[in-house]
Order: structure tokens, then sequence, then C-alpha cells
């Protein structure tokens, strides 16, 4: 079976986390945590990074810093996962729809002017698959009716837009370290931002709120949120090599689309004259001229030996957001097409060009 995705990891990681373990500097507390934030967030060109246990709570940390009143909305894509509109319902918030533009698959730009209401206090634009969004209009956008733009960029290590690295185009930014990222933690996050306050804030919301002036006393409601020493040493490890390791996606990427480009029925990833694309997985779409939908299509790869991923379902076609009474009865034409006609094909670390030839192989067969 060629695995959708496989962590790549190696001496460095074994070392350092060797080096907790001798230590016994294993749990939240450790040098790696502050070098690995700092080192992230110099990499992105921002001046905080808050470490955290997972992309998600680092989207429901950055949304708990702009203190939503019951009610107030915040604007994202209906393409994306879950995590986004979670992040927005803990706090209060409500999650406010925009389709996926059909050539990038991120948040269509013109159609966020009409979502914005008096209550819209954020825009959270997902950089999708590791292409980014288009950002000059969200900024300009957040500038004219004093909007936050909590950035998520889970997806998009190393990308770029006009030669800026996602994670550094908004107030704050999310990223995840889950074992399928570009750089991992096994299970880890962080949020960036340039601004003391969120910073400080993000940093006590991660420790149960604790008090500077007095321990055990508490003001506000926190959570265990941490990231662990040994996560971060791994981090470290991985971040060490980003270079390499954005080098060989773009290569995965690339590779693929010389190889797919011109299979009738596809439709493959864009890299946009504004985007540095680092093709975190690359996601295929097949046209409606296919004789089959995405879910069919991996399961004939599947009997190929090839594992591949669904696109994601739209925040507004899921029951559990339904049932909370928000999104019904909203349709929204790309993300569900691009949610039935999507999958993504093996592009972890470790995959070769062995593996994409088999790869490309079987999508041609069964084209
Ligand atoms: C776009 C996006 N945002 C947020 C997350 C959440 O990250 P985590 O899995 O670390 O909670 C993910 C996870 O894959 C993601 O793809």
């Amino acid at each position: 079976m060629i695995p959708v995705n496989e962590p790549l990891l190696g001496e460095k990681e074994l070392l350092y986390v060797t080096e907790c373990l001798k230590t016994g500097w294993i749990s939240s507390a450790g040098k790696f945590i502050e070098e690995f934030e700092q080192r992230w967030a110099d990499y992105c060109g921002m001046k905080y990074g808050i470490a955290v246990s997972n992309g998600t709570v680092a989207l429901q940390v950055a949304v708990k810093c702009l203190d939503l009143e019951p009610g107030d909305e915040v604007i994202m894509p209906t393409f994306t996962i879950i995590s986004c509109a979670l992040a927005v319902v803990y706090n209060g918030g409500k999650p406010v729809l925009v389709d996926a533009e059909p050539r990038t698959w991120t948040i269509d730009v013109d159609k966020i002017e009409g979502k914005i209401t008096e209550r819209t206090k954020a825009i959270m634009p997902v950089h999708i698959y590791g292409h980014t969004c288009n950002m000059e209009p969200i900024q300009e956008l957040a500038r004219k009716y004093n909007l936050v733009i909590i950035e998520d960029a889970a997806e998009a290590h190393g990308a770029e837009y006009k030669g800026k690295k996602c994670g550094s185009l908004g107030d704050i930014s999310c990223f995840s370290f889950y074992a399928n990222k570009i750089i991992t933690t096994g299970e880890g996050g962080m949020l960036l931002t340039n601004n003391e306050e969120y910073a400080e804030k993000a940093r006590s919301l991660r420790n149960l709120c604790f008090k500077k002036e007095r321990r055990f006393y508490h003001t506000e409601l926190g959570h265990n949120f941490r990231l662990t020493n040994l996560q971060a040493a791994i981090g470290l490890a991985q971040l060490e090599r980003i270079e390499q390791l954005v080098e060989k996606k773009r290569w995965i990427g690339k590779t693929y689309t010389e190889r797919l480009t011109g299979i009738p029925g596809l439709s493959l990833p864009v890299e946009e004259s504004w985007a540095k694309n680092v093709y975190w997985m690359y996601g295929i779409v097949l046209d409606e001229s296919v004789s089959m939908n995405a879910t069919e299509f991996a399961k004939c790869l599947r009997g190929k030996g090839i594992d591949t991923r669904p696109f994601f379902l739209g925040m507004h076609e899921q029951p559990v957001l339904q049932k909370l009474g928000l999104l019904k009865g909203e349709h929204y034409p790309v993300a569900e097409r691009i949610a039935k006609q999507g999958l993504y094909l093996p592009s972890g670390l470790t995959l070769t060009e062995k593996g994409i030839d088999i790869v490309i192989r079987a999508v041609k067969e069964i084209i």
C-alpha cells in the first residue's frame, strides 16, 4: 500500500527527544518549547509564537483572544475542516460561510464583502492544501471594516503570498503540527502574532489562566492546551531542515502535475502568480465527464494499493452544525462539487519517484 502520508523523522529528532528523556524535561517546561516557538515565529516573520497541543485549539484560543459577544460573526470558507467552525461556536460566535474559488479551492474573496454585517468581527482565511488564499483583498476588507484576520495556516508551512510567508499575513495565525503536516510534532499547534496583548492572552489561556502575581488564583476560564518539551524537541529538529522538506513537497507536486497534465477529466492544483504552493496534499478533482465520483475513484485506487483521502465536506453540509440551528438551507455550489469530486493522492515526504509512477499508472488505468 502506498500511504497517503508518512512523517519523515530522522537522527536529529531522536537526539533531541533523547535529551528530554535523559534530562527529565518531558512535560511543558523545558528549553525546546521556547526555542521552537521563537524559531518558528522567526521563520514565518512574526514576533511571538505560542505553542499549544494542536491546530484545533490554536484556532479556539485565537478566536477567544477576540472576546466575542454572543452572536458575533466570523467569516470563513465553507470548504475547510470543522476546527474552524468549532473555534467560533465554542466562543459563542456564529460562523458565516463563503464558497470556495474553483481554481485554488480557497475562500472566494469576491464573495466576502457581501457577508459582512455589523456583527462581523473577523475573517478566517484558510490556506487550502498548501496554496495560499488571495490575501490582499482580504486585508483591504479587514482595514475597511475594522476586522481581525485569523489566518489558518495549518496546511501551509513554508507557503508564500507575494513573497511573504503564510502565517505572517494576518493578526493571528494558527498552525498544526499533526503527523501529516510538513513540520510535525506528532500532535501540536502554534499561534503566531505581532500583537503583544494577543500573545499574553494566548499564553495565559493555554495554561489555565494562572495569574503571574499569585499562583492558583484565577480570574478567567483557561484551558490546559500545553505542548510538551518532547513534542517541541521533535518540532525543532524538523524545523532545522524545513527548506529540504518544503522542496520535497514542491517536487512531489510538480512531478504529479507534469505527469497528470493532459489526462482528460482531471482538474489539478494550480500555483497562482502570487503564490508559492507547497502542495501539502496533492488534490485532484474529477470532471463530470469521468463516470464516477471521488468515493468510487478512491475505492478503485485502493484496489490497486493506493491510499487516498476525500476532500473536505463543507461546513454547511455538517449535520452537527445544522443541529445547532446553524447554516440550514445554505448552498455553496463550488464547495459541494469539489467535496463530491475531489480527493488527494499520496503526498507524504517519504514518497519516491517509483511511488509516483505507480500512482500515475493507476490513475491513468482507472480514467
Ligand atoms: C486547515 C486546518 N485547520 C486546522 C486543523 C486542525 O489541526 P489539528 O489536527 O492539529 O487539530 C487542520 C488539521 O489538519 C487543518 O487542515
